[in-house]
């Protein structure tokens, strides 16, 4: 079974590889293509939940990195 790897981009997506399964709030799925999707996090995609690039736009910024094994959440 292939991995999923979820990379938090600089300022946009979650960009998701791998095999998976996207469905709406019912259970309906999304027909993708492709490798990867990107998921919207700045909240501004006309096509959630997938990113449509309105990020450059909104002024959407974050730049979350791994922090040390030591802390706690
Ligand atoms: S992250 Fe790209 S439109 Fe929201």
């Amino acid at each position: 079974m292939s991995e999923v790897t979820i990379k938090v981009r600089q300022s946009g997506p979650y960009l998701v590889k791998g095999p998976i399964l996207v469905t709406d709030c019912d259970g309906n799925p999304y027909t993708v293509s492709g490798e990867s999707i990107a998921l919207c996090r700045c909240g501004g995609s006309k096509i959630k939940p997938f990113c449509d690039g309105s990020h450059r736009e909104n002024g959407f910024t974050a730049t979350e990195r791994v922090v040390p094994p030591n802390v706690k959440f």
